[in-house]
Order: structure tokens, then C-alpha cells, then sequence
């Protein structure tokens, strides 16, 4: 004892550390605090995110590990987010969950951490509260859900949430065959079973080395998550013996095998700003340039939703993550570590592919170049994002008069007017979707296509805006636009009948505007200031401190690292 952090509470003979003491006996062994590793477990389950409900059963299995290995497992529930169910966004929460965590571990006598998480939010906000205390820190990704079938066909969560919608708009799916689906959706514990946000998440944070390997994918319903709950248990209290904490893990290197795994998988672009915001967190310097520069040549090698067919239980029965991985060892940096203590290059050789239609070789990708391009251009001088894999090959270059809606209100109420001045080759723009101007950046870029297009046969056109899309979504959206339309970005003063050109293979976005005659155009109220409820508390903090999203979205006195110290004790 003495060299642990928990020794500051525990350790000593006098009134302070008897306090610190007396009240966490309650039934633990006498010795638990004689220098034995105090591991947090912190855990997002609640009922309220459906996807994350099982953690507690989770939890349970990584405390058998930790007591195993000599360490004193602590419970501690940590804000939680539901994709699903919180307003206006879980966005604009995720950097309260890690504000809120990051306090909670540093406050407390904890010398590593567990990290529970699953659903989009989660384990972004436990990794960027795990890099700023930096106290050794493990995820156990909860898994994703088994797939459910409707009609004979299987389901993937969100993905076809938006298809089958868009097939009721369009006349060919009756609403009572649509709500049919809804029973069949969800069957099991466990996070979207597509390469949403939640699956991409829990598989970049392996790539990123803070996942036992080979975890990560695992199907929330697999015994074989409990097995590694165990595993990363006693990991937790080994990290702790050798000081193995985020700052001595993730390096550029690790953010850059994290881009190429990213590309790979043909993951969420929602990673993007998560990536950056942890980045941020450890003072690592990675820019949204890095994804494009690192990640856009890489090929596609997994076959799921959105962009292919099949979804994570498949990805797991045919190899895994790591399979994936072995694919492109060739781009993976060899001295990245991981959790292990060990490079993930070295837990790559056992690695096999079973299924090839699920993981394609690297000679027979899915496709050949899929990683997240970054356009620039005089509608986004700072970049916005377009995942190509997920956009309409047609539409990569195109030129088109806007539609622009100011606000998701504006466009819900006129995208099926019949009189809407909308072609099949019109690009729609929405703003007043970024992190100020929603506030919190919502997953609403992906907008639905005009009723009466459908009713033509389009299913896909260019669209614009300065919010970010559902992993589970698809189409050729431009998203992330920087800076947005509510911190003065150009997006503001685009008009309806303005020809937007987009031309991917060169990067760029721009509006046929001069620049003095953009310059002169004045903003209406409704874009800067379109949400007008009155703020206070976490949203007007937010709003008065949020980055734009080419940084990641943390807010400016959250980027950085405080460190575990707290000098000063509580009685
Ligand atoms: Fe939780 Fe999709 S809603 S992962």
C-alpha cells in the first residue's frame, strides 16, 4: 500500500482515512483495503437505454474477474443515454455523460476502471471520461442484438426502420404491414444490430486497443460476453499493477489503426466526431483530414448494413473483428498497443475468416475505396463529411438548384408539399442542425425524400446539412457541414434555386454564389437562432462552449486532461 491512488483514502491510523474505511465495509473482506486495486465498474445500464439493460448481468461476470485477480470491484452507474428515447438528441448529452464520469472517477478512491457501454452514446462519453482522468481504463462493449425477421426476411435495426418508412411513403408498403414489423425489430438484448454507431463504436474502441481482443462484436445474448467480462475483469486489476493507463496506450498510431479499421468495417461517420473528441481528451493530434488522408483508400471488407446485407451476428460467426483486421495488417501500425499490454498486430494471427461473403478477402472487397471523405469549399470552409460507401455512385458529382429548409420543423412540414419546387436532381439542404443551432447535433441529415418524388421511383438525392446521420442510415448526404449555419457558416445564406455542386472525387462542395454577394447576404433569425426555448442549466452551458464538429463537438474547457490528482480531502 502507499503507491495506489486509493491509498489516499484508505491508508493510515487517523480519523479521515477510519471514515473512508468504516463506510465501504458493509460485508468486504478486512484486507480489501490494504493495497489491494479498487476497480470502478462503470456502468451505463438503465432501463431507459434499452440497449444497455443487460450491463448489470455484465457487470456481475467482470466482478468475479476483479475479485479473482485480488482487486475490490466497485458498482458505479454512470449517466446513461438511449439513443432512442432522449430529447432533443443524445448528442447533446454525450459530453455531460463524460464531464459527469470523469468527475465521478476522479472523486472517488477507484485505481483502474470498467468501462460498460453499448448503445451510440455510451462509449464514447467512457472513453473520453477514461482520457481525461486517465486512470487504467478497459471496455467491455455490450453487444449487439440477435436478429429478428420479418416476413421471413432478417431485420436490421434502424436500417430498415428507414426503408420500410420510406416504402409506406412511397405506396408500396400498406402502414398497418409497417407497424406489423415493429415486434419483430428488437428481439433480443443487446445494441443495433447493423454497423451503426453502437456496433462501429465498440469495434473502433478495440481497434483503438482498449478492448480484450476479440471482444468487441460479440453478440449481447453469447455466453462467450460473459467469458470475456470475466477476462477483462482480472485485466482491469493487472492494468492497475502495471500503470497501463490511456496516456500510455493510445497514441496517434492507435487513432490511425482506429481510421483504417474504421474504413474497413464501413462503419459510422458519427465515429468521426467521437474519434476527434477523444482524441481531444489525450492531446493526441488527429484532425478530420487524418480520416480521409488515412482511411479513404482502404477497402470495404464487411458485408453489412447499411452499406451491404448481412448484420453483426453474421460478422461474428464468420471470424469476427480481428478477421477483418488481419485483412489490412499491412495498414495497421505495429507498435499501437492494446489493454493486453501487447501491440493489436500480435492478435492477429489466429484470426480466421469462415463466411467470405460476410468478410471478403482483401483481393475481392466489397468495395475497393471506402473510408470517409472530407470535402471542402465555399459552403463548408472548415469541411463536412460524406461516407461514399453508404452514397448513390451517380450522385458523386452532381449539380443541382437547392431546396433549403431552415430548420427540422421547416422541412417535416414542407418536404410532401405537393408544391415544394423539388426535382429529382435538386440537392436539399437543412440547417440549423449543428451543435449550436439544435442544439446537439442530431441524426437528422439523412432527410426523408420528397413524397412525391418517391412516387416517381427516386430513392436517393444529394443532401446537405450541418447535423449528422444515424449510422444505420444510407444515401449520398453531406454531412457535418463546418461551420454551421448557427456559428455563421456560409450554410446560413444559401437560398432555395442556389446551384450546389458537390464533386467528391475532388473534395469539394461549393455554392455558384460570388463570394461578395455571399458575403452580403444577411442571415434570417430563424437559422441563427431557430430553436428559441429558453435555456439554462447543461443546454445553455453547451451551447455557450460546444466546438464545431471538425474538432469532435466537446466543449472547449473539457478538451485536455485533468489527471486523477485531488489534493484536498472531504472532512
Ligand atoms: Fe441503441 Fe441503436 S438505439 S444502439
Amino acid at each position: 500500500m502507499g503507491e495506489q491512488r486509493s491509498a489516499q483514502w484508505y491508508s493510515g491510523n487517523d480519523r479521515n482515512s477510519y471514515i473512508h474505511r468504516a463506510w465501504m465495509r458493509r460485508g468486504v473482506p478486512s484486507d480489501s483495503f490494504e493495497g489491494r486495486p479498487q476497480i470502478a465498474i462503470a456502468n451505463t445500464a438503465s432501463d431507459l437505454t434499452p440497449c444497455n439493460a443487460h450491463l448489470d448481468e455484465v457487470a456481475e461476470h467482470v466482478k468475479m474477474g476483479i475479485w479473482e485477480a485480488g482487486g475490490v470491484p466497485l458498482n458505479l452507474p454512470v449517466v446513461s443515454l438511449g439513443e432512442t428515447q432522449v430529447r432533443p438528441t443524445a448528442m447533446l448529452w454525450r459530453n455531460m455523460a463524460a464531464m459527469a464520469t470523469e468527475e465521478m472517477l476522479r472523486a472517488n478512491p477507484i485505481d483502474g476502471v470498467v468501462l460498460l457501454g453499448g448503445c451510440d452514446k455510451t462509449i464514447p462519453a467512457l472513453l473520453m471520461a477514461a482520457a481525461s482522468v486517465d486512470l487504467p481504463a478497459v471496455v467491455v462493449p455490450g453487444g449487439p442484438m440477435a436478429t429478428g425477421t420479418f416476413r421471413g426476411h432478417p431485420l436490421g435495426c434502424g436500417t430498415d426502420v428507414w426503408r420500410l418508412s420510406e416504402e409506406v411513403r412511397g405506396g408500396e408498403m400498406s402502414n398497418k404491414e409497417f407497424l406489423r414489423s415493429e415486434s419483430s425489430m428488437i428481439r433480443s438484448r443487446g445494441h443495433c444490430n447493423t454497423m451503426g454507431t453502437a456496433s462501429t463504436m465498440a469495434l473502433v474502441a478495440e481497434a483503438l486497443g482498449t478492448v480484450l481482443p476479440g471482444l468487441a462484436g460479440t453478440p449481447a445474448i453469447d455466453s462467450r460476453l460473459l467469458e470475456g467480462a470475466h477476462e477483462t475483469g482480472r485485466l482491469a486489476v493487472e492494468l492497475v499493477g502495471a500503470g497501463r493507463t490511456p496516456r500510455t496506450l493510445l497514441t496517434r498510431a492507435s487513432f490511425l489503426n482506429a481510421i483504417v479499421a474504421l474504413a474497413a468495417i464501413g462503419g459510422s461517420t458519427n465515429a468521426v466526431v467521437h474519434l476527434l473528441a477523444i482524441a481531444g481528451r489525450l492531446g493526441v493530434e488527429l484532425t478530420i483530414d487524418d480520416f480521409d488522408r488515412t482511411g479513404a483508400g482502404v477497402p470495404l471488407l464487411v458485408d453489412l448494413q447499411p452499406a451491404g446485407r448481412y448484420l453483426m451476428d453474421d460478422l461474428h460467426r464468420a471470424g469476427g473483428f480481428l478477421a477483418v483486421l488481419r485483412e489490412v495488417r499491412d495498414l495497421l501500425d505495429p507498435a499501437a498497443l492494446t489493454v493486453t499490454g501487447f501491440p493489436l498486430v500480435d492478435h492477429l494471427d489466429e484470426a480466421r475468416i469462415w463466411d467470405p461473403e460476410v468478410i471478403r478477402v482483401r483481393s475481392r472487397p466489397l468495395q475497393p475505396e471506402a473510408g470517409i471523405a472530407i470535402l471542402r469549399g465555399n459552403l463548408a470552409p472548415g469541411g463536412a463529411v460524406i461516407k461514399p460507401a453508404a452514397a448513390s455512385p451517380h450522385l458523386l458529382a452532381h449539380r443541382g438548384p437547392a431546396v433549403v429548409f431552415d430548420s427540422v420543423e421547416d422541412m417535416r412540414a414542407r418536404i410532401d408539399d405537393p408544391d415544394l419546387p423539388v426535382e429529382a436532381d435538386s440537392v436539399l439542404v437543412l440547417r440549423g442542425c449543428g451543435p449550436k443551432g439544435y442544439p446537439g447535433m442530431p441524426e437528422v441529415a439523412n432527410m426523408p425524400l420528397p413524397k412525391k418524388l418517391l412516387e416517381q421511383g427516386v430513392r436517393d438525392m444529394v443532401r446537405v446539412c450541418d447535423g449528422r446521420m444515424s449510422g444505420t442510415a444510407y444515401g449520398t448526404v453531406i454531412l457535418h457541414v463546418t461551420p454551421e449555419a448557427a456559428a455563421g457558416g456560409p450554410l446560413a445564406v444559401v437560398r432555395t434555386g442556389d446551384i450546389i455542386a458537390l464533386d467528391v472525387e475532388n473534395r469539394t462542395i461549393d455554392v455558384e454564389v460570388g463570394a461578395e454577394e455571399l458575403a452580403a447576404r444577411v442571415p434570417n433569425e430563424a437559422t441563427v437562432n431557430g430553436y428559441a426555448n429558453p435555456r439554462r442549466g447543461w443546454e445553455r452551458l453547451y451551447i455557450d462552449h460546444v466546438l464545431q464538429a471538425d474538432t469532435g463537438a466537446d466543449l472547449d474547457f473539457l478538451v485536455g486532461s485533468s489527471g486523477s490528482e485531488v489534493s484536498r480531502e472531504s472532512h
